[in-house]
């Protein structure tokens, strides 16, 4: 084991630091398919060419680096690059700098390596663009169909699929890919915490035992637009009071049940001050411990914003945008990763991740770094640089359990 990790460590760090880095925010606006995220995987691919590794581009735009011929068996490690606006440094980036630094501490020890390696790069994992997270590993899986992929549109309205193509990904390409999913035995995920809890137990370091199932809703709620000033009450249909009242019941529904819901986007048309709106759009995110507290979370909510509307002469529509259903990772796996770690805390997360699409069809595991802050997807997510390096000494250590027999 090398004893400069901590310097490589911040160098390679420093690689990426400016790249989609907004001035006016802090945050990161890295975004799928975009000039920024060319940015991102003209680095991945140096990153994988100056190491010796084969760099390929899968089916679905997804980015690989081999270290040895890939094959049955291999032992895959990896996250994103892309962000949530305005998002910290750490939630997906520091999975593919820790990953180059392991292999490259695997590649240093004396112990040969037996199975094919590989890091990652998901594409599009926070869905910040086009609405649906973990489309690279959901393409990959078939857990998401290529039609629908192709269709998925931004915000300007450029689809996927035209933002694929002209990112040079040949779109009819998309789609389940068997033969690699052959070859990945198990696939290992570094993240940072997205929470307190190892700063709670004093660890620099933890395991994952399973992901909560959770989705995103989009809520439309249609009425009249009007003038602000002199439009009577009586006369008004208003779809603010009712998106009001349904942000209010998914609240208060959500705290009952032990769950977390959150409607923290909003569009409204035509979005002046002085009228009322015509539209609100409001996109919910839902998370609970189990699927049948968040299915029937979902049902009372959506009863709650059709009931509202109706009151106040609105329209409402309800449309599942994604869900993913709950994971519990890989015991075996996860017994081996302990193993390798000498025992750290296990975690359960509500944050969605590529390694949880993946569970469902390879073997897979999460590492998370503590975060000093706890806070994430905001600029305010925060790391020391012994947990940096520590998280780095974990993920080859199991490495080398997994890849080295
Ligand atoms: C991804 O970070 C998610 O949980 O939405
Ligand atoms: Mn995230
Ligand atoms: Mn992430």
């Amino acid at each position: 084991m090398t004893d400069d990790l901590e310097r490589r460590f911040d160098d390679l760090w420093s690689s990426l630091r400016t790249i989609g880095l907004s001035a006016e925010s802090g945050g990161y606006r890295r975004f799928a398919w975009t000039a920024v995220d060319d940015q991102l995987r003209r680095w991945f691919r140096e990153q994988a060419l100056s190491r010796d590794l084969s760099y390929k581009v899968d089916r679905n735009g997804n980015q690989w680096a081999w270290l040895g011929v890939p094959g049955e068996g291999g032992i895959v490690t990896g996250s994103h690059l892309d962000s949530v606006p305005d998002g910290g440094a750490y939630d997906g980036p520091l999975g593919i700098v820790s990953a180059f630094l392991a292999v490259d501490e695997l590649r240093a020890r004396d112990r040969p390596v037996t199975r094919p390696v590989a890091i990652v790069n998901f594409a599009d994992e926070e869905g910040a663009r086009f609405g649906v997270a973990c489309v690279g590993s959901r393409l990959l899986t078939g857990v998401l169909a290529p039609h629908a992929a192709r269709a998925l549109t931004d915000g300007q309205g450029v689809t996927l699929e035209e933002a694929m193509t002209s990112a040079g990904v040949d779109i009819a390409s998309l789609g389940r890919d068997d033969p690699l999913l052959g070859h990945i035995g198990a696939f290992v995920e570094l993240h940072i915490e997205q929470g307190r809890a190892l700063d709670d137990v004093d660890a620099p370091v933890g395991v994952a035992t399973g992901i909560w199932p959770h989705g995103r809703w989009l809520f439309a709620f249609t009425g009249e637009a009007n003038h602000a000033g002199t439009t009577r009450l009586a006369d008004r249909r208003d779809p603010m009071l009712p998106f009001a009242l349904t942000v209010l019941s998914a609240r208060s529904r959500s705290a009952m049940a032990g769950a977390l819901a959150t409607f923290g986007r909003v569009r409204v048309v035509p979005n002046a001050t002085n009228g009322i709106a015509s539209r609100v759009d409001g996109w919910l995110d839902l998370r609970a411990s189990d699927e049948g507290t968040l299915a029937t979370l979902v049902q009372a909510i959506t009863d709650d914003a059709v009931s509202a509307a109706a009151t106040n002469g609105v329209t409402a529509t309800v449309t599942c945008e994604s869900s993913t259903p709950a994971v519990v990772f890989d015991e075996e796996l996860a017994a081996r990763v302990q193993a390798a770690l000498g025992g750290v805390p296990a975690l359960s997360t509500g944050a969605g991740h590529d390694a949880g699409i993946l569970s469902a069809h390879v073997p897979a595991a999460m590492l998370f770094v503590r975060n000093r802050s706890g806070v994430s997807h905001s600029p305010a997510e925060q790391a020391d640089p012994a947990d940096l390096v520590a998280g780095v000494r974990a993920l080859a250590a199991v490495l080398a359990e997994l890849a080295c027999q």
